[in-house]
């Protein structure tokens, strides 16, 4: 169960990283912590009321901005607002540690990928797409440690969503994905 709180309050991040700790500390399977974190993401991200300008400031190198709301001491239970340009977007890329990310405002084309190929070389993958999701505000992108997505912003405002992690993802190791040379090499990301 959620923490107990006043039905009319708004639920804040402070009670969703209570929430956060909690439930990494009950169990240590993904599967059962994305299933628990997830409505709370969404109940957070649809919330707004803990939006600040500051979420809003994009930057036009990387396409999109991450701006962190939360990390513990130990890099653990991070907790991000990115917002992404029209027409941008992130390469395909996997975080070394499990996912939720819900939908703040405006629609964002997730494209989640398999891994084909047998693994041999450090730098070598081949990636096959496994579906496209449009994910719109309220709803869930989830994965577990390994799982690969790209995203992109093909409207014409810019989004944003609410990206938990078990971890902070540039503290753990990762990687990015070229879909046309098979390069994989590390992805560390700008954050405000
Ligand atoms: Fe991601």
């Amino acid at each position: 169960m959620p923490s107990p709180q006043a039905k009319d309050q708004p639920y804040t991040l402070e009670t969703y990283v209570e929430d956060l700790r909690r439930i990494t500390a009950e169990t240590d399977d993904e599967d059962e912590i994305i299933r628990r974190v997830g409505p709370l993401a969404q109940r957070l991200a649809v919330n707004k009321s803990w939006l600040q300008d500051k979420h809003y400031v994009t930057n036009a190198e990387q396409g999109f901005n991450a701006i962190l709301l939360h990390e513990e001491p130990d890099h653990s239970l991070a907790v991000f607002v990115a917002n992404w340009l029209p027409g941008r977007g992130a390469p395909p890329h996997d975080h070394g540690t499990w996912a939720v990310v819900a939908g703040i405002e405006g629609v964002e084309r997730n494209t989640r990928y398999a891994r084909v190929d047998d693994r041999s070389r450090p730098d070598y993958a081949e990636l096959e797409v496994k579906n496209e999701i449009d994910a719109d505000e309220g709803e869930l992108i989830c994965m577990k440690t390994g799982g690969i997505h790209s995203v992109r912003n093909e409207t014409d405002k810019v989004t944003l969503s609410l990206h938990t992690y078990g971890r902070h993802v540039n503290h753990t190791v990762r990687s990015q994905y070229n879909l046309e040379t098979g390069e994989k090499k590390d992805f560390k990301v700008h954050v405000d």
